[in-house]
């Protein structure tokens, strides 16, 4: 993919990102109809399918040869990993965007070859666009966000973002060893959207994100914007993680990034865990 053909896509993305924050602002107050899915707290709305839609759309008027990989399923069936793929979480945080009306993003990453090329992930309710491309740094509405390489940290001094859920009996990680984490840091936050912990670790808000289980459409983006700011993106064994694979994901500030792992999450990890 040349400069000027993904400055166009670039361009395209942004614009259609905007236009759907907008048709979800628009939309707020309206009554909801909340299905789950795998579970009773995973959420799925009438708003997620319509925003998926919007994409698929666009995608097959403008760009008939790339492929789309969606949450709610209008995306193609069969994904080939050297073709162009759009990966689309039409809302991420639907359980936010259902009780709370804040704090969820739409979140897309295109890749190319295998490679993540552009990303953005919007805050919709904040109208806060967080965009990359790749080699060109990432942004922060139109201000360029530094490298996280310029600050040296050390644990006591960091923010760390996660689920409470970590703490308790799971079957992922010790829970003890979690807890210990706690102490260690300065602090622990828990957002409830996975871009969201993308886009603040980009902007050094916090120091890491750290998750059990995500879906290739929850960090599609966040790993390319992430990466544009020299942090690191693996799985809690500090291994990469596969452009299709559901995955635990530790994405951070490279020194706490390592850090967290080395110290923390390989001997939190639990063997049956995937
Ligand atoms: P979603 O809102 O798009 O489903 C919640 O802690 C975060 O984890 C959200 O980003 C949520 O994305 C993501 N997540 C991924 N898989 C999930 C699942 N099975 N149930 C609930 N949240 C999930
Ligand atoms: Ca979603």
């Amino acid at each position: 993919m040349d400069t000027i053909e993904r400055e166009i896509l670039s361009n395209r993305l942004r614009s259609w990102i905007l236009q759907a924050g907008k048709l979800i602002r628009d939309k707020i107050n309206d009554p909801l109809t909340v299905s789950t899915k795998s579970n009773p707290k995973d959420l799925v709305t009438e708003m997620d399918k319509e925003v998926e839609f919007f994409f698929a759309t666009k995608i097959k008027e403008f760009y008939p040869n790339h492929l789309l990989l969606g949450e709610e399923g209008y995306g193609h069936a069969e994904i080939n990993k050297t073709d162009t793929i759009w990966i689309i979480d039409p809302i991420d945080g639907t359980m936010n965007f259902v009780n709370q009306k804040q704090d969820f993003a739409v979140s897309i990453g295109i890749y190319h070859q295998g490679i993540g090329e552009i990303g953005y992930i919007y805050d919709v309710m904040n109208n806060t666009l967080f965009g990359a491309i790749r080699g060109n740094g990432a942004y922060k509405n139109s201000v360029r966000l530094p490298s996280l390489k310029n600050d040296s940290i050390s644990l006591n001094e960091s923010i760390v973002a996660f689920s409470h859920r970590w703490l308790m009996k799971n079957r992922f990680v010790n829970e003890k060893t979690m807890q210990q984490l706690v102490v260690d840091v300065r602090g622990v936050r828990s957002y409830g959207s996975a871009a969201l912990g993308f886009a603040r670790v980009a902007e050094g808000a916090i120091d890491a994100y750290i998750t059990m289980r995500l879906e290739p459409w929850d960090m599609a983006a966040g790993r390319i914007i992430v990466n544009e700011v020299d942090g690191l993106t693996t799985d809690i064994r500090g291994k990469e993680i596969g452009l299709l694979e559901r995955s635990s994901v530790i994405s951070g500030h490279p020194e706490i990034h390592d850090r967290i792992v080395k110290k923390y999450l390989r001997k939190a990890v639990k063997r049956s865990a995937r």
